[in-house]
């Protein structure tokens, strides 16, 4: 989501709509603003993109207020309709507010205000801080100390920006786990997720940090922290990039920012899923759903791809047997299930047709559907019958990157769920897995620019290739699949993903020296079996870039060393290497990294 605040001394209105249409890449399912006028908030809002909000704004009053907050939205919970639309106003109406995050713990605080007689209007996560900031008001509190009150029950990611109507000029807002930043101007004063929106007006910014609240008026700012109420003062850093690569925080292309924030990503994936106390994985929308005695997972493309990999993890994790299938074969064979069985549809969009036809199959022949998609209220999420959502966030780029880490990550936190309802997981079994996913972030993001300078240097080096290989076993095979596929989306170079042992069926009479293999050979119990297929390569003249650990001891022509993660864990290191690899390869090439040719991001046809 994008939140942009402006307090100063122009019409704040067209200002917002401004910075909402910068912040657009951050979701767009729908859009709103608020502004006080004679002591009452004003909201406007309405679903989809943001010209329909555009056209609602009409009257002449709005350009009459030079105060005001501003949100587009990707949902997280509750369907992207003008109901669930930010800003959201508390049940007094003084107060409105918008919202980026997750509130993890919205259900309790809602039942808790619900007791306090306060009606909700929203299906949002969002409405009950906004709500119970107004209900600390209304017991006496000022405006600062309701804030710091409702932040300190609150669990979860957030930021956000509030008005209140007899502060006119005001706003508060404040941050934890999410971004945002304040732009400093001439008598006037931003807030935004993102640079860019206000990158127009100033280039004087401070960035936010974790538990800090500001209070903005057009000519002052305050910083507090969260913990101890204290004024904190911050270091202005001048911006001196232009609005474009703003807008990718600097980045040269959307798809490379989404490969950088799968750190992020897995953190937001991980959140409120997890009980450390009792070591095991939260799935609430799985309670009531029976636990399957076999799954056929439906997707395409990268989805399809994470299917695969889950398929390994749900086997040896979870004991469920389990059948992946392309959605457009899956629709057109006919497949033997009935109302015993459980189908799980992946995909990042949740519409694509061929997915879409596989669920509607499925559930013509009475199986039970569980959706596995990143956007809120996408058809896919809408016709399954559970939905589990990702917590990717919009992806830009074409290629699917940050999408297929965060469907990773949910289908190994489902086998460690379907694994321990069976009670087939020791409790070291459970610690060790959880310990190892919540070091996860931190793990990936120490080594992504070690990643990406490598994945550099070897696509310089072999960017005279026409044709790779791309070889894996077990786990590796899936990953080896989706490296093929991400060199060919974008660099349109000829790349073929293959089982390592299968390449000894047909596949290796293309190798010859100009023909080099991309190989996946981290240390595990398969490395032996990896090492002789890559001797059967090396015979025939063919190079190696091989993605491996130190103790693995390969002789090739360009080992890629990486840490030495326990397998699966180190699945979420190949895959941003692959990723990086096919990237470089692309800009090298001068090719188009975001807008492939011939390739749609979502695809709605047959
Ligand atoms: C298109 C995209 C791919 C994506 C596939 C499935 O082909 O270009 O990146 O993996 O669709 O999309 P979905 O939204 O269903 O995951």
């Amino acid at each position: 989501c994008g939140i942009i605040g402006y307090t100063g001394h122009r019409p704040a209105t067209p200002i917002i709509i401004e910075g909402l249409k910068r912040l657009e890449y951050r979701g767009y399912d729908s859009a709103g603003v608020a502004f006080c006028l004679q002591n009452k908030v004003h909201v406007f809002k309405s679903q989809g993109k943001l010209n329909n909000l555009e056209n609602k704004l009409c009257s002449q009053e709005i350009y009459l207020t030079t105060t005001g907050i501003g949100h587009t939205r990707w949902a997280t919970h509750g369907l992207p309709t003008e109901k669930n639309a930010h800003p959201h106003l508390s049940q007094n109406k003084r107060f409105a507010l918008v919202h980026n995050g997750i509130i993890e713990n919205f259900k309790e605080l809602k039942h808790y205000l619900k007791g306090k007689g306060i009606q909700f209007n929203s299906d949002t996560d969002t409405e009950v801080l906004v709500q119970l900031i107004a209900y600390y008001h209304e017991q006496g509190k000022s405006i600062l100390d309701a804030i710091y009150e409702t932040l300190n029950q609150v669990k979860g990611s957030y930021a956000f920006a509030l008005i209140e109507c007899a502060h006119p000029n005001t706003i508060w807002a404040g941050r934890h786990s999410s971004p945002l930043i304040l732009g400093i101007g001439q008598g006037e004063n931003f807030i935004a997720s993102d640079i860019p929106a206000f990158l127009n007006y100033t280039r004087e910014v401070i960035f936010l940090e974790d538990n800090e609240i500001v209070e903005l008026t057009p000519s002052t700012y305050q910083i507090y922290s969260l913990k101890n109420k204290k004024g904190i003062s911050r270091k202005v850093t001048t911006i001196n990039w232009d609005i474009q690569s703003a807008q990718k925080s600097g980045y040269k292309h959307f798809m490379l920012k989404e490969i950088f924030e799968q750190p992020k990503v897995i953190q937001d994936c991980l959140r409120g899923r997890i009980d450390e106390c009792e070591n095991t994985v939260l799935f609430s929308e799985l309670e009531n759903f029976p636990l399957p005695a076999r799954l056929n997972i439906v997707a395409c493309g990268t989805s399809f791809h994470a299917g695969m990999w889950a398929k390994y993890i749900l086997e040896q994790i979870a004991h469920i047997p389990v059948e992946v299938d392309i959605a457009s074969e899956f629709r057109y064979r006919n497949p033997l299930i009935n109302k015993n069985d459980v189908i799980m549809v992946i995909s990042q969009s949740g519409e694509t047709a061929d997915t879409l036809a596989g669920l509607r199959l499925a559930k013509e022949k009475n199986a039970k559907v569980i959706g596995l998609c990143n956007v809120v209220g996408s058809s896919i999420a809408r016709e399954a019958d559970v939905v589990i959502y990702t917590q990717a966030g919009p992806e830009i780029s074409v290629a699917s990157t940050k999408a297929m880490c965060s469907q990773m990550i949910m289908l190994f936190l489902l086998s460690l769920y379907w694994g321990n309802k069976k009670q087939l997981l020791t409790p070291n079994f459970k610690s060790q897995y959880i310990a190892h996913l919540l070091e996860l972030p931190e793990q990936i993001e120490t080594n992504l620019q070690i990643l990406h300078q490598k994945a550099n240097h070897l696509a310089h080096k072999y960017s005279w290739a026409n044709s790779f290989f791309y070889l894996g076993r077990g786990l590796n095979y899936p990953l080896a699949l989706e490296g093929a596929l991400k060199l060919k989306e974008i660099s349109y170079i000829h790349a073929e993903g293959y089982a390592a042992g299968e390449m000894k069926h047909g596949p290796i009479a293309l190798i010859d020296p100009q023909f080099p293999t991309f190989a996946l050979a981290p240390e595990d119990e398969l490395l032996p079996k990896v090492k002789s297929n890559l001797e059967e390569v090396q015979a025939r003249g063919g190079k190696i870039i091989a993605l491996t650990n130190i103790n693995s001891k390969l002789e090739v022509d360009d080992p890629w060393i990486i840490p030495n993660f326990k397998s699966p864990f180190i699945s979420f290191l190949i895959l941003p290497a692959l990723q990086l690899f096919a990237y470089e390869m692309a800009v090298y090439l001068g090719k188009d990294v975001d807008q492939p040719r011939n390739l749609a991001k979502s695809v709605t046809v047959e």
